[in-house]
């Protein structure tokens, strides 16, 4: 494969492949060796047009840990603002023989476009509401660790599923690997079409007689709102967001609680679940790096497992 775009056209064996590649990057990681050479020589490009925290530096420390030459490309600073396309600025990068471009951008199908101009790998680190399969990758990886055989167990994802790329990549993900998947948000965000075998809610209560193992909150994505569907932020904590009553339940349930960053303290979730001892979230950012290793020495032209 040349290229990392979405989950929907992974094979279950290129899933299973990089899930189990990321266990001995994370074990490396752990036993504190902070360089191995397999990208030596090689060039990574991150393109991101819009903001990430998590996704950009965990791209930057995997390269960096595999020791190849990482550069950020700043946007906001290059030409694109004077208006250069897309296509000019991939060429530019092409002529710079860089081996990787790691882009993320809101318009969905971009990174596919990209895929067609250059030689370069690339890997989509979230297009629109398309795609984000790394963090899909990471998510599934996360769950191996508390549910080595994860067929069965029950991932419960709330909130906007209609504008989010990471519920979109880590449902897919997650049947792909026999996980049952349910959706829980407001009527308006809890699109009727998608994945088969999906159960809807939009009733907190119905939805936690479901019984999940896991509750995936998602970011309520103001930049992405072009729809009105709750009154304000206060209601939508009021009825999707883990309330201090709520996560009293779930932990006496024993449910871990997933969510993948940037967190809206108040409106998905209150401060307690950041303390919440079955919480995931830093051990998704923490795996977040040895999965994106994994991506990116599978999509070395003749790489080796490393076992
Ligand atoms: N999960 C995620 O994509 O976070 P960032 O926007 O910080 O990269």
């Amino acid at each position: 494969r040349k290229d990392l775009l979405d989950i929907v056209s992974l094979e279950r064996e290129e899933i299973d492949h990089l899930l189990d590649q990321a266990v001995p990057f994370k074990e490396l990681f752990t036993r504190s060796v902070k360089k191995v050479p397999a990208l030596k020589g090689k060039s990574v490009l991150t393109l991101f047009y819009e903001p990430s925290t998590r996704t950009l530096s965990s791209f930057e420390v995997a390269a960096n840990r595999l020791s190849a030459d990482v550069t950020n490309f700043a946007v906001a600073s290059s030409s694109i603002v004077k208006g250069e396309s897309v296509r000019e600025t991939v060429e530019t990068l092409q002529a710079m023989r860089t081996d990787y471009i790691i882009v993320r951008h809101s318009r969905s199908g971009l990174p596919s476009t990209i895929a067609r101009m250059t030689k370069a790998s690339v890997i989509n680190a979230g297009d629109g509401a398309h795609a984000h399969p790394t963090q899909a990758l990471l998510d599934a990886f996360t769950i191996k660790e508390k549910f080595p055989d994860p067929t069965g167990k029950r991932v419960l994802i709330v909130g906007d599923i209609l504008h989010s790329r990471v519920a979109r990549s880590t449902s897919t993900i997650l049947k792909k690997l026999g996980v049952e998947v349910a959706y829980l948000g407001p009527g308006s965000l809890v699109p009727k079409v998608g994945p088969e075998n999906v159960q809807r809610f939009t009733n907190y209560e119905e939805a936690m007689k479901w019984k999940p193992d896991v509750v995936y909150l998602l970011r309520v994505q103001m930049e992405r709102q072009d729809v009105q569907y709750f009154p304000s932020v206060r209601e939508y904590h009021r009825l999707y967001g883990v309330t201090e009553e709520r996560l009293r339940r779930i932990d006496g349930d024993g449910l871990y609680i997933m969510h993948p960053g940037p967190v809206n303290r108040g409106v998905e979730l209150c401060d307690g679940v950041l303390d919440y001892s079955r919480s995931l979230i830093n051990d998704q950012v923490e795996n977040g790096i040895a999965v994106r290793m994994a991506v990116l020495y599978w999509l070395k032209p003749g790489g080796e497992v490393i076992g």
